[in-house]
């Protein structure tokens, strides 16, 4: 996590580093920072907080320059203040950095024993004194690799030198960094998002890379130290849809769009006038897959959950599931017949791009069902699905889960089709069926005033629960982890039928309990685990898309969702647990958009 920016120009930097620093504040918010190189002197400025605080700090003792760098923080080594705020500066460098050093604390020992004084708590200040050493004997560059011999971790870095008045130097590796190109001024950035506003032309350095950007030109080099040539990407302009527009959060925002975002994800992958899906290509012959292995973390691990239901309801194909911090340390059993799927939305994401490294250099083949189409994890997989859901910005992941949904149900029907899994005129159901998907999400959006009422149910709850069984049940872990990280509430999701072997000794008068349950094959059995819940004095908030006479009673609220196919459930179910975390964190005034100790793109480990 953490973001970087870096610009070197003909004109004063400052504005536009906060500018981009803002963009960044999804990557993380525990502190801000920005260093300008001015009458050959480093100026630093950073705070604990956000970006804001850093702003009226600039605003009060402007920083000129034409050339800098700054960072936002997501704490790792220290705490969150302005002694570990990035940049971290010696009298001749200063540094900003997105990643860990795994080495640090050895490192820190050995520079102690020369003399070198830390002023931070922090794994950076050892790349500060290194490279500053390392110009006592050689230029930027050469220090620069010399140091990065010397770190053991994954890390993108910005780098200014005070006798080096017109260069940054940029270097990745793991951490993503990209550059970006304009006339009398280029960029350095953790992501293209960041650097839009002020280009769209964009380069990527992979693993290993070190740049080298004046305000004119951006040289590269590889990880044998030889000048190395880039691609540059022109990026589209429909990813520059990032304004918040009348809605008081991106996160409102983005539950809102879910119509359209379903829409265009739709429009993408449904030939109209054929009645087929657009999904060609696929890196291991449909008919020879021997197994589906879906991988992702959060809320994307839980859209592979779901879609595990999908691939085996739809198709005859064995499917395993898991979270990438898991699959990267197993011992793995690897089948050049298995597809390996990789869902991210940002793309980024430390331990999904190195479960994907696992496989590639295993040679197996890789898909990755991903948001950002430029990212990592898109770059180095063989075949990549866009959700097109455009630039997600509230932490809390929804429209993207939902694209990721949309994809994966529509990638096991063109299996099940191309294998002959499916009869074709289930097949034409299920496709008109997506087509008015997004007018039924609609109708999910209009359940708001309700699930307003019903957030009030949590204020004085010690925590909550949320249960579904069969498709329903990863909605309830999507439901519990959304009010968990919105609201800071303690939830738990659960298979409703496990609830007797263990978690019911939670069920006390008042709990909140959020029964998931649409009328598919598990309805009865979920009312019955309901039942049990109900008998321990539990307060049952009811979700479902069936009728509200036939249910008990003792339920506090219930929301029905429009009835569709039952496989596409989860996808409607999914609308009023958004609303629910949203409103309950709104009623208890937490920061909607940025909550605490999270960020957007998990960049470590
Ligand atoms: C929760 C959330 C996270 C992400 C997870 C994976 O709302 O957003 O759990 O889903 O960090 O991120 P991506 O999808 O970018 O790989």
């Amino acid at each position: 996590m953490c973001g970087i920016i870096g610009i070197a120009s003909n004109k004063p930097v400052s504005i536009n580093i906060i500018n981009s620093l803002k963009k960044l504040e999804y990557r993380g918010y525990d502190s801000a920072g920005l260093a300008t190189l001015n009458q050959n002197e480093i100026n630093e400025k950073k705070c604990s907080g956000r970006v804001e605080e850093l702003e009226k700090i600039l605003f009060k003792n402007p920083s000129d320059g034409n050339l800098g760098i700054g960072h936002v923080r997501w704490a790792t080594h220290g705490i969150p203040n302005q002694i570990n705020a990035h940049p971290h500066s010696s009298e001749i460098v200063s540094v900003v950095h997105n990643g860990i050093i795994e080495n640090s604390d050895e490192l820190k020992k050995n520079l102690e024993l020369k003399g070198s004084k830390f002023k931070s708590q922090t794994d950076t200040e050892v790349i500060t004194l290194l490279i500053t050493d390392e110009l006592k004997k050689n230029n930027p560059v050469k220090s620069v690799f010399n140091t990065l011999k010397q770190l053991k971790g994954s890390f993108a870095l910005g780098i200014i030198f005070k006798s080096y008045q017109n260069i940054i130097i940029g270097a990745r590796r793991g951490s993503p960094l990209a550059v970006g190109y304009s006339k009398d001024e280029n960029y350095l950035g953790s992501d293209s998002y960041a650097l839009k506003s002020m280009t769209n032309k964009i380069s990527y350095l992979d693993d290993g890379d070190l740049c080298v950007l004046s305000k004119d030109k951006i040289d590269f080099y590889n990880n044998e130290e030889k000048k190395i040539n880039k691609k540059v990407y022109t990026l589209s302009d429909d990813e520059n849809i990032s304004d918040k527009g009348d809605y008081k959060n991106f996160m409102s925002k983005e539950i809102f769009e879910q119509p359209i975002t379903a829409k265009n994800c739709i429009n993408e992958y449904i030939d109209s006038l054929k009645k087929d899906i657009n999904i060609y290509n696929f890196p291991v012959k449909p008919e020879d897959m021997n197994k589906i292995v879906l991988i992702g973390c959060g809320t994307a691990f839980h859209s592979c959950l779901i879609a595990k239901y999908w691939f085996e309801e739809l198709t005859n194909i064995e499917v395993e599931i898991d979270i990438a911090s898991e699959f990267r340390y197993r011992k793995l059993k690897f089948n050049s017949k298995n597809l390996y799927i990789f869902v991210s939305q940002s793309g980024e994401t430390a331990d999904t791009a190195a479960a994907l490294d696992i496989c590639k250099k295993n040679n197996m083949k890789t898909c990755s069902i991903v948001n950002a189409v430029e990212s990592t994890i898109a770059r180095n997989s063989d075949w990549v699905l866009p959700i097109h859901a455009g630039p997600e910005i509230g932490v809390a992941s929804t429209k993207a889960f939902l694209g990721q949904m949309i994809v994966l149900f529509i990638l096991s029907l063109k299996l099940a089709k191309i294998r002959k899994d499916i009869d074709l005129p289930s097949y034409d159901k299920h496709i008109k069926n997506l087509k008015v998907l997004p007018i039924a999400i609609e109708k999910c959006l209009k359940t708001e005033n309700k699930v307003q009422s019903m957030a009030k149910e949590f204020l004085d709850a010690k925590g909550s629960m949320f249960l579904g069984r069969g498709l329903s049940y990863p909605i309830a872990l999507e439901g519990a982890l959304k009010l968990k990280e919105l609201s800071y509430l303690h939830a738990e999701g659960y298979p409703a039928g496990e609830m007797k072997h263990g978690p019911l000794a939670l069920i006390e008068e008042g709990l909140p309990v959020i029964v998931i349950a649409p009328k598919d094959k598990y309805f009865e059995k979920t009312l019955s685990n309901m039942q049990e819940v109900i008998a321990r004095g539990g307060k049952i908030l009811f979700i479902s898309d069936h009728k509200k006479e036939l249910i008990d009673e003792n339920i506090r609220f219930s929301i029905k969702v429009p009835s569709l196919d039952k496989l596409l459930s989860p996808i409607l179910l999914t609308v009023p647990i958004q609303l629910l975390a949203y409103h309950v964190a709104i009623l208890k005034n937490c920061d909607i958009d940025k909550p605490r100790n999270l960020a957007k793109s998990v960049t470590v480990e």
